[in-house]
């Protein structure tokens, strides 16, 4: 198969970037191994995943189904996290997923350290090999624990400079009615609950304990939940402040005391 006849293929089948994913598919793979990659991507199973690995920020990730594929729409978060950590910041990464949100900053601050969390051991390995393969390993330890429930005792009180996450926060409802692609990744990064705000509700109801005084939260959120997150934080006491991305949506919110 030409680049070409790959590049019709997947444009046939609704892919809209038809030219430029049959490129990387070649790049990438030859022989029957690029014919399976074809047939995959044609039943719109996730590009990323056929590569195994995707950029974000300025790092490269493994990614599988065990994780989310990192969103150059989180790189807000990151960005905002790298401006606004104070020196030697130590930060708690919820919900880490790839590990691309902690491993990112960190990689870009040299100077901080940071605990990642997830509710699942695999998607944590994952994270782990992440960490070696950008270089930050020392700088990172994992945790496996439920972002749902009270954190665990052994992170002690008052000691985060920071909490950065970008957690599930879609409308259950919603989820089965996303791009086709989007089904074949983990159900769990997706569902945020009734109304996409369980895990902000649970971040700042039980998670702000580890905070020091002048601690921050930087949170991802969806297009529409500026307005709910400024209500949610001022009801603990946080100020909030919203940043926009690219497609002028509300994106990230800064909580501060
Ligand atoms: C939206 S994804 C974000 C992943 C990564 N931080 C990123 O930005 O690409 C949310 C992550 O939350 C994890 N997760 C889901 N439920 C959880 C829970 N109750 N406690 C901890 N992590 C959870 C999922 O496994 C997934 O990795």
């Amino acid at each position: 198969m030409t680049q070409q006849e790959i590049a019709t293929k997947l444009k046939a089948a609704g892919i809209e970037n038809a030219a430029w994913e049959a490129r990387l598919l070649c790049e990438h793979f030859s022989g029957e191994s690029l014919a399976k990659a074809v047939k995959r991507r044609v039943e719109h199973y996730p590009l990323q995943y056929i590569l195994g690995e995707w950029y974000f920020y300025r790092e490269c990730y493994e990614v599988s189904e065990d994780c989310l594929i990192p969103r150059s729409d989180t790189e807000i978060l990151v960005d905002t996290a790298i401006k606004l950590l104070p020196r030697n910041a130590r930060f708690l990464d919820l919900c880490t997923g790839s590990g691309c949100v902690a491993i990112s900053t960190l990689a870009n601050r040299t100077d901080t350290t940071a605990t990642g969390i997830d509710l699942f051991q695999k998607t944590l390995a994952l994270a782990e090999r992440n960490a070696g393969k950008n270089g930050v390993s020392t700088r990172i330890d994992f945790l496996c624990h439920d972002v749902l429930t009270p954190p665990p005792a052994t992170l002690g009180k008052g000691q985060f400079d920071a909490i950065l996450s970008n957690p599930p926060y879609i409308k259950n409802d919603i989820v089965p009615t996303l791009q086709r692609e989007v089904g074949f990744e983990p159900t769990a990064a997706l569902m945020g609950g009734f109304d996409g705000l369980d895990f902000y509700r649970a971040i700042l109801e039980q998670w702000c304990v580890l905070l020091k005084p002048q601690g921050i939260l930087i949170f991802e959120i969806g297009y529409d939940q500026g307005k709910d997150l400024g209500d949610l934080a001022a009801a603990h006491g946080f100020s909030s402040t919203v940043k926009k991305d690219f497609g002028g949506n509300d994106r990230v919110v800064i909580l501060q005391k």
